[in-house]
């Protein structure tokens, strides 16, 4: 059993953000320009800062690659930083709330704060977009794709069906990565006047991964769950309050006979889900219907106009220190929430179908999918 290892490291301010990814089958064709592609995607939408113009992310493979293509070896991804004055960077001594600032400070031991931003900052969703781009890829090589996609702002809700085949030109034309044009206006004007007043804002954004075949995580162990998996994955971003899989917490109100999915035979020998309310996970397992992940982010601490403090070398009070910030990082989040299902993903899959080489891991994908159809069958029953 692999399990896909997966680190970052890098500061907001250094040299720049580094991905090792381990036990990727050797063999699969490392997709350089969609991973830039994505990471383009998470730079971009509007309401966040300057810094997004100056960096234009692209990744380099520095190990575990030979002429494009992964060779069973730890890859290592590397985005670097243009803004990379760490050393320079003055002392921080007015923790801002909402931010690791304080209880990091009293943690490592310092009063300045600048010391826990450099890696507390979201700057380092660059690398996890750039493995979990790589893991998209990989994905997709193998009919399932990942799409995240902004649900709300500050209130403001977006529509939009993520199933529907022009949802990825939809999302690009999107300024908020949407699939509501006829939201985005008021959601455009809502950032503008909260830029205005110094104020920030959050959201919500969905991710629906399709073509995942029946049988990634388990049921078995509480760590296996690939429910649990995914919330880990996708809380862990910066910033995300809540995270829900197919109907959420609205599931609380609503009762058995009419929420839970029927089973029904769909006339080929395998199954239907007229509905799918589990969000494609039942027991911890996927269950070949669309995985569907919802999330919330808080707004943006780091406000213009300041939150209240205080001088950590003084112990009196003071605002908060002001750095270059979004606005509103919504739309970046929701494509760091679908880098991180792709490795949460990718890394199920790799648990259960061998993966050294590509031929093996390839094959391995079509048995789990035979397997779904062949265990509606009768007994002893072949298809014509
Ligand atoms: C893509 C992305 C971009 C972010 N940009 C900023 C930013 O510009 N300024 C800021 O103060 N927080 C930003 N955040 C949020 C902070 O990183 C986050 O609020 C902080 O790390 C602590 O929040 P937590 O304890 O809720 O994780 C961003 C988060 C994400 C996911």
């Amino acid at each position: 059993m692999k399990r896909l290892g997966f680190r970052t490291a890098g500061e907001s301010h250094g040299k720049g953000l580094l991905a090792i990814l381990e036990n990727l089958p050797a063999g699969i064709t490392l997709d350089i320009e969609a991973v830039d592609k994505m990471l383009r995607r998470r730079q971009r939408g509007f309401g966040r800062s300057a810094r997004q113009n100056l960096e234009q992310d692209s990744v380099e493979i520095l190990t575990g690659a030979k002429r494009g293509k992964s060779i069973g070896a730890p890859i290592t991804l590397w985005v670097r930083n243009k803004d990379q004055r760490i050393d320079d960077y003055r002392e921080l001594h007015r923790p801002r709330p909402g931010h690791a600032d304080l209880a990091g400070a009293i943690k490592y031991g310092t009063h300045d704060v600048a010391n826990i931003m450099e890696r507390a900052s979201a700057r380092e969703t660059a690398a996890r977009v750039a493995a979990g781009g790589l893991a998209a890829s990989v994905l997709r090589s193998i009919g399932i794709s990942v799409f995240g996609y902004v649900t709300q702002i500050g209130g403001v809700r977006c529509g939009g069906d993520p199933l529907h085949r022009d949802a990825e030109t939809v999302r690009e034309a999107s300024v908020i990565g949407s699939l509501d044009p006829k939201a985005d206006p008021e959601i455009v004007k809502l950032i503008e006047s909260l830029r205005d007043a110094g104020d920030t804002v959050g959201g919500e954004f969905s991710v629906v991964a399709c073509g995942v075949p029946v049988g990634l995580g388990s049921h078995a162990q509480w760590d296996s769950r690939l429910d649990g998996r995914i919330a880990q994955a996708v809380m862990s971003i910066p910033a995300i309050k809540s995270v829900e899989i197919g109907f959420g917490s609205q599931s609380a109100s609503a009762q058995g006979l009419t929420y839970h999915d029927p089973i029904l035979p769909d006339g080929f020998g395998g199954v239907a889900r007229p509905s799918n309310r589990a969000g494609g996970i039942e027991g911890g397992i996927s269950n070949g219907m669309p995985i569907v992940v919802r999330a919330a982010m808080k707004p943006i601490p780091t406000v213009r106009k300041p939150l209240a403090s205080i001088n950590l070398t003084t112990g009196l009070a003071e605002d908060a220190v002001w750095e270059r910030s979004d606005v509103c990082s919504v739309p970046s989040a929701s494509v760091v929430a679908e880098a991180m299902t792709a490795l949460v993903l990718l890394d199920a899959l790799l648990e259960v179908v061998a993966g050294d080489n590509v031929e093996q891991f390839v094959s391995g994908v079509t048995a789990l999918r035979m397997r779904a159809n062949g265990l509606t069958l009768p007994e002893g029953a072949s298809r014509a």
